[in-house]
């Protein structure tokens, strides 16, 4: 019983009545004020505006194998590949997906960073029943803002499977001042590989800190509170749980890499995503100075830097000018030490490839924290007085493995409120000795510079005044995107009280 439950939880709520899908160890029961409506059958069928472009794609989620430099590891994905399909549409489509859930499990797409209608998030318990085994779902929803975005399930912790693929939403009034665009997908990978996020979730949980070596905790020193900030980990003190044995660039580790071929002094826009679950990295372009143009699909005052950091769910656009030779573009987990780092490689003339461990010396010089970059004039909120605060706090430990927002686990804390037309600010404390990139659905907040986001990293102890407008009427997710801490607890609801 207990393993149905907590897989049932994990999942979605699976026949649980009362119960919701996620925050998968938090006894979710009865009058809870996190207590899901539903169910909620098929979404309320919406149609393009005349004159809208529809842009319209099946995506079907399945078992499928994946060739790590000739490891075949078992997995699950969108289409045949990791990453899935790229799906791309202009600011301002309307884009009609059916899921096709062809996977053993329950599951839900969620449009990471897009300001979309509620019945199109993919918050199960929340926005939407899970989608069962053989059936599928349809998400009609506009993408109003250009950017870098992906797109994930949000059930359990599928997203450490092979289950993202990148979402470009482009800026058809924006000429694009480069002659090529690369779209690099970073992750931390452990699927297949003798275990599954569901055991190594299972293992944290468990704080089963032997875990024989085959993946799980990260740390063969369990006590959270002491484990303090490392050179590795730059600022973000404690940076992850897991052991992954692979970082992956476009679904490729750095034996089989991706190769990305141009001609000397071409300007390339090179849009990051983090699609990993417990992995912030470091990115660097070895022999090259990057400027970053974009932070989460929203236009930055161009900041040149030799590297910069991208937590879970965060997304960078930077352009290059490149060189003549061959270049590593290396991205470096932070405070991980084994598994090696993720990689590809630019080729614009000749030359040997560097080895797997190249080390480009940009790594050593100015690492970008993103929260530092500035807002163009243009992607700031109106500026206006906030009509209503409130507080967040991301509380929990290692030991146990007890993550949650606002001293308690989800299902358990009180959804966070606000009325429509409202500018709420939230006022985040990280009162961890982990690092946590803080997201929320549904909106785009702005850090106190003004700077528009819709994850952040937040170090221990670290604060921020968010602010967002409440004009996106529904019941939101906000959320830690370390998967397995989002799972262990560490969401809570932001609901709209009229
Ligand atoms: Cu990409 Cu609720 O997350
Ligand atoms: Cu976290």
């Amino acid at each position: 019983m207990n393993t149905i439950t907590r897989r049932g939880l994990l999942i979605g709520g699976l026949g649980a009545a009362g119960t919701v899908g996620l925050g998968a160890y938090a006894a979710t029961q009865g009058s809870s004020p996190s207590t899901p409506k539903g169910p909620f059958g098929a979404p309320t069928p919406v149609s393009p505006d005349r004159g809208q472009a529809v842009v319209t794609k099946t995506l079907t989620a399945k078992p499928i194998t994946l060739d790590l430099a000739g490891r075949t590891v078992s997995t699950w994905g969108y289409g045949d590949a990791v990453p899935g399909p790229l799906l791309r549409a202009n600011a301002g489509d309307f884009l009609r997906v059916t899921l096709d859930n062809q996977l053993p499990d329950e599951t839900t797409i969620h449009w990471h960073g897009i300001r979309l209608r509620n019945q199109a998030d993919g918050v199960p318990g929340m926005t939407q029943d899970p989608v069962k085994p053989d059936a599928s779902y349809v998400y009609e929803f506009t993408a109003p803002d250009p950017g870098t975005y992906f797109f994930h399930p949000h059930v359990g912790v599928q997203l450490d499977r092979g289950l993202y693929a990148p979402l470009i939403i482009d800026d058809p009034k924006e000429p694009g001042d480069y002659d090529t665009e690369w779209v690099l997908v970073l992750d931390d990978w452990i699927d297949g590989t003798g275990t599954t996020p569901e055991q190594v979730l299972d293992e944290l949980v468990a704080n089963d800190s032997g875990s024989g070596g085959m993946g799980g905790m990260d740390h063969g020193e369990m006590d959270g509170m002491s484990r303090g900030t490392t050179d590795e980990a730059g600022p973000w003190g404690d940076a992850g749980d897991v052991t992954y044995p692979y970082f992956l660039i476009n679904g490729r580790p750095p034996a089989d890499l991706e190769t990305l071929t141009a001609k000397p002094g071409q300007k390339v826009r090179l849009r990051f995503i983090n699609a990993a679950s417990d992995t912030i990295f470091a990115v660097a372009l070895g022999g090259h100075r990057m400027t970053i143009t974009h932070s989460d699909g929203f236009p930055v005052q161009p900041t040149e830097t030799d590297a910069f950091y991208i937590g879970m769910g965060e997304r960078y656009d930077a352009i290059v000018t490149l060189g003549d030779g061959v270049f590593p573009l290396v991205a470096k987990p932070v405070g991980k030490t084994s598994g090696g780092q993720a990689m590809a490689l630019i080729r614009t003339g000749s030359g040997s490839a560097p080895g797997e461990g190249a080390n480009p010396r940009e790594l050593s010089g100015k690492v970008l924290i993103g929260s530092d970059l500035r807002p163009t004039q243009a992607a700031k909120l109106p500026s206006r007085t906030a009509d209503a605060t409130t507080r967040l706090t991301l509380t929990g430990s290692m030991q146990p493995y007890a993550w949650g927002m606002n001293g308690a686990p989800f299902g358990e804390n009180e959804p966070l409120t606000v009325q429509a037309g409202q500018r709420l600010r939230i006022n985040a404390t990280n009162m961890t000795m982990m690092t946590h990139p803080l997201h929320v659905h549904g909106h785009t907040f702005a850090l106190p510079s003004g700077l528009r986001k819709d994850t952040v990293l937040m170090a221990p102890m670290q604060s921020f005044a968010i602010d967002l407008d409440a004009d996106n009427t529904g019941d939101w997710m906000i959320h830690c995107h370390n998967i397995y801490h989002a799972e262990a607890g560490m969401m809570i609801a932001l609901k709209y009280t009229t």
